[in-house]
C-alpha cells in the first residue's frame, strides 16, 4: 500500500539548507541601520525614498497624497510612533480592515464580493472534459483542463501591446506550482515497483502554467472557450533552451544531444510580466522531482540537492518505461552524456519566457537569468534606450538575491526575449552602512576570475557559471538571506520591495535577517544608485510578527496591530497606483496554532506604512498571485493547496465548492460592489 506520508509537502520544508559557504549574514549591521532609520518618519521616508515619490495620477486620494510628498520632507507624512493611521495625508487604503479567521472561505472587507474562479480542472482546450469530482479524470484529460496549485498570475489585456486599457477581456496566464498527490487521484498515488503511467502523465500535466482567454459578461467573467489563445504548457511541453547556456555539453541529453532544447518546466512558482508583454514562469523547486543515484554526483546536482533515493512524485517509476518518464532518473546509465538522462536536471532552474498572444511559440528558458531555485522575477520600469533590469530571489535558506541587467538597449518598438540573451547577472551584497553592492557573476571579469582562483572554484565558461548561478554567487561573496521569495517595484520609483518569508535555522542573528529563529519573515526594500549598475542603499521595511512587533526605533516605529499582523511573506506585488500587496504562506502547523489565522493578503502604504488585512483565504491554503485589470476594478488573487493536509478520504477544506467537496485549487475574482477601484 502506498505510504502517504512519504508524498506529504511541507511547505516549510522543502527548500534544503544548501548554503554552507563562509559568506558573511548581516551580523552587526542591524545596529547600524537603526541609524538610518532614526529621527521622525518623514524624515525617514524621504530620506530612503528620494523626492519623487508615489506619483499616482488619477485618482483624487492619490493625487493629494502625491503632491504632499513629492516636494520635500517638511511636506512628507506626519510623524507616527505607531501603525501610521495618524498620518495626515489622505489614505491610500480605503477599505476598513478585516480580523484574521480560520473560517474555510474567502473573507474579504465589507462592501467587497470574492468569487472563485477557474479552478483545477477547469476545461479549457482540445475536447473540453469536464472535471470530475472523485478526481478520475485521466493525464489526457488534465492535460486539456486548468492545472493544479494556482501560484504567479498576470492579466494581459487584449489591448496589452497597444493602449493596455481593455479591463473586459485579456488573457489571464497563471503558473501550476505542484499536486497534493492524497488529492491528485481517486484514492491517493499507486506506488510500488513502479507506478502507473497514466497517473504520472496526469501529474505531469497538472504541473506548468495555462493561458485563458477570459472576457466580462455583465459583471461576471468568463472563459472564452474554443478561444485559440486557451493553452495548456505542462511538465512535458517542448522548450527551447536560449542565452549563454544553450549548447552547452552540460545541457546535452538523449532527447537533445546539442544541448539546446528540453521538455516541460516545473515547480512554477512566482513570475514576472515582461515590458513586451510575454510572461516569465519561474522554475523554483524543480530539483526534487529528478534522482541521481550516482555515488558522486555533479556539483550542478549537489548544490541543488537532486535526491539520490527517488523523485519526490516518483515519476521515474512509470511503468510504460517511456523515455518521458525515464528522463527524471538522472543516474548514469549510457556510455555519454548524450545516452542518458545525466544532464536532464541540468535544463531546469531557469526562468521560462512564455508568449501568451503567439499560441504556437515555443517557451524559452532564459539562462542568462541564471540557475537556482527561482522564485519568480521583477522588472524595473522599462526606459527607453537603456538596459533592461530584473530582480530574481533564489528561495531556499541562506540563499541569494539576484539582478539581471541586459547587454542591449530597450526599445518599446522593438523589444523581446532576445534582450534576456545576453546582459551580466550580479548578486546582491547588503553592508552594514546601509549600502549594497551587485556582485558580477561574470567569467571575464577580473573581480571574478580572482575570487574564484581564491576559492578553488573552476568554471569552464560562462555557460558554467549559470549552470552553477549558487557557486558562482558564493565564490564572489553574496550576503545570504532568510528565504528571498517575491519582489516588487515601485511603478515610478523602480524602488524594490523583496520579502523573506522565514528561516527557523537562523541561529546568528544579523541585519537585514535581523532575527534569529526567523518565524515570521520581514521584508527589505532598496533604491538603485542613479547611473550605476553595482550600487544601491537598503532598509528594512517591515517585520512580520504578532501584534507589537515594531519595525525601526523611535518616532518612526511602526508597530503591527490587529488589523495587520501576520507572518512569512511570500507573494508581493505594488499595483499602479502604489499600493504594496503582501501575500503569506505560513506552514499549516503556523495556521492552526499561531495568532495568524489562516494565510491572507494584506494591503500597504509603503511611504507611511499603514498596512490593513484586506483578504483571508480559506483552510491549510496559500494566498499566492495577484494581478488586477488596468482599471484596478477586478483584482485576481490565487488560493494554492486548500485542503492540504487532507487524506483521500478525509479533506481538511471543501473549497471553492462546499459541502463534502474535494478542495481545489483556484483564482479568486475580487470586486467592490459600488464598482469602484479594489482598496481605495
Ligand atoms: Fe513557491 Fe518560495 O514559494
Ligand atoms: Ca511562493
Ligand atoms: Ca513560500
Amino acid at each position: 500500500m502506498t505510504d502517504h506520508t512519504a508524498y506529504e509537502i511541507d511547505n516549510s520544508g522543502i527548500e534544503p539548507n544548501r548554503n554552507h559557504s563562509s559568506n558573511p549574514h548581516f551580523a552587526d549591521i542591524l545596529q547600524k541601520r537603526r541609524q538610518f532609520l532614526k529621527g521622525s518618519l518623514s524624515t525617514a521616508v524621504v530620506a530612503f525614498m528620494g523626492t519623487s515619490l508615489v506619483g499616482c495620477g488619477g485618482d483624487d486620494d492619490n493625487d493629494n497624497r502625491s503632491s504632499s510628498s513629492s516636494s520635500s520632507s517638511s511636506s512628507a507624512p506626519a510623524s507616527s510612533s505607531s501603525s501610521a493611521a495618524s498620518s495626515s495625508v489622505a489614505p491610500l487604503l480605503g477599505f476598513t480592515a478585516i480580523a484574521t479567521t480560520r473560517a474555510d472561505a474567502i473573507t474579504v472587507p465589507t462592501g467587497y464580493t470574492a468569487t472563485a474562479f477557474v479552478p483545477w480542472g477547469t476545461p479549457l482546450t482540445g475536447s473540453m472534459p469536464a472535471f470530475k469530482a472523485d478526481a478520475s479524470n485521466t493525464g489526457a484529460e488534465q492535460e486539456q483542463q486548468v492545472g493544479a496549485h494556482h501560484d504567479g498570475i498576470h492579466f494581459f489585456p487584449m489591448d496589452a501591446k497597444t493602449t493596455a486599457t481593455n479591463s473586459s477581456e485579456g488573457l489571464l496566464v497563471m503558473n501550476h506550482e505542484y499536486i497534493d498527490h492524497n488529492l491528485m487521484h481517486p484514492n491517493g498515488p499507486t506506488l510500488g515497483a513502479t507506478r502507473p503511467t497514466d497517473e504520472v502523465r496526469k501529474e505531469i500535466a497538472a504541473h506548468g502554467v495555462s493561458v485563458i482567454h477570459i472576457r466580462k459578461n455583465g459583471s461576471n467573467w468568463e472563459v472564452v472557450n474554443g478561444s485559440p489563445f486557451n493553452r495548456r504548457i505542462t511538465g512535458a511541453t517542448p522548450m527551447d533552451i536560449r542565452g549563454p547556456a544553450s549548447g552547452s555539453a552540460k545541457l546535452a541529453t538523449k532527447y537533445s544531444p546539442n544541448g539546446t532544447s528540453t521538455r516541460g518546466t516545473l515547480n512554477n512558482c512566482g513570475m514576472g510580466s515582461t515590458p513586451w508583454n510575454t510572461y516569465l514562469t519561474a522554475e523554483e523547486n524543480w530539483a526534487g522531482y529528478f534522482v541521481n543515484k550516482d555515488a558522486t554526483p555533479p556539483r550542478e546536482h549537489k548544490e541543488y540537492s537532486v535526491p539520490a533515493n527517488n523523485g519526490r512524485y516518483y515519476w521515474e517509476l512509470a511503468d510504460s518505461g517511456a523515455d518521458e518518464y525515464i528522463r527524471f532518473d538522472a543516474s548514469t546509465k549510457g556510455a555519454s552524456a548524450v545516452d542518458d538522462y545525466r544532464n536532464e536536471p541540468n535544463t531546469f532552474g531557469w526562468m521560462v519566457e512564455i508568449d501568451p498572444f503567439d499560441p504556437e511559440s515555443r517557451p524559452q528558458k532564459r539562462t542568462a537569468l541564471g540557475r537556482f531555485g527561482h522564485e519568480g522575477v521583477i522588472f524595473a520600469p522599462a526606459v527607453e534606450g537603456q538596459p533592461i533590469v530584473c530582480y530574481s530571489g533564489d528561495d531556499s535558506t541562506n540563499e541569494y538575491i539576484y539582478k539581471f541587467v541586459s547587454a542591449e538597449p530597450y526599445h518599446k518598438a522593438t523589444a523581446g526575449g532576445y534582450l534576456l540573451n545576453t546582459g551580466t547577472l550580479y548578486a546582491a551584497k547588503f553592508n552594514a552602512d546601509g549600502t549594497g553592492e551587485w556582485l558580477p557573476l561574470d567569467i571575464t571579469n577580473s573581480n571574478f576570475i580572482a575570487k574564484a582562483a581564491t576559492a578553488g572554484v573552476t568554471f569552464a565558461d560562462q555557460a558554467d557559471v549559470l549552470i552553477n548561478t549558487r557557486l558562482a554567487a558564493d565564490v564572489m561573496g553574496a550576503t545570504k538571506m532568510d528565504r528571498p521569495e517575491w519582489g516588487a517595484v515601485h511603478p515610478e520609483t523602480g524602488e524594490v520591495y523583496f520579502t523573506l518569508t522565514n528561516n527557523t535555522g537562523r541561529t546568528t542573528t544579523d541585519a537585514a535577517n535581523p532575527r534569529a529563529n526567523n518565524a515570521t519573515g520581514h521584508i527589505i526594500r532598496w533604491r538603485e544608485t542613479a547611473n550605476s549598475n553595482t550600487s544601491f542603499n537598503w532598509d528594512i521595511f517591515l517585520l512580520g510578527g504578532d501584534v507589537g512587533t515594531t519595525t525601526g526605533e523611535g518616532a518612526s516605529a511602526v508597530a503591527l496591530t490587529a488589523d495587520n499582523h501576520f507572518a512569512s511573506p511570500d507573494g508581493l506585488w505594488m499595483d499602479p497606483r502604489g499600493v504594496l500587496w503582501i501575500q503569506t504562506d505560513m506552514s499549516g502547523s503556523q495556521q492552526a496554532s499561531g495568532p495568524y489565522g489562516n494565510n491572507q493578503m494584506l494591503a500597504a502604504d509603503p511611504v507611511t506604512k499603514q498596512v490593513k488585512r484586506f483578504f483571508v483565504g480559506p483552510v491549510d491554503a496559500e494566498v499566492t498571485g495577484v494581478t488586477a485589470t488596468p482599471d484596478m476594478k477586478t483584482l485576481f488573487v490565487n488560493i494554492q493547496h486548500p485542503g492540504d493536509r487532507s487524506t483521500p478520504t478525509n479533506f481538511t477544506s471543501h473549497w471553492p465548492e462546499g459541502g463534502n467537496a474535494r478542495p481545489r485549487s483556484a483564482t479568486v475574482i475580487v470586486t467592490k460592489n459600488d464598482g469602484g477601484m479594489i482598496g481605495a
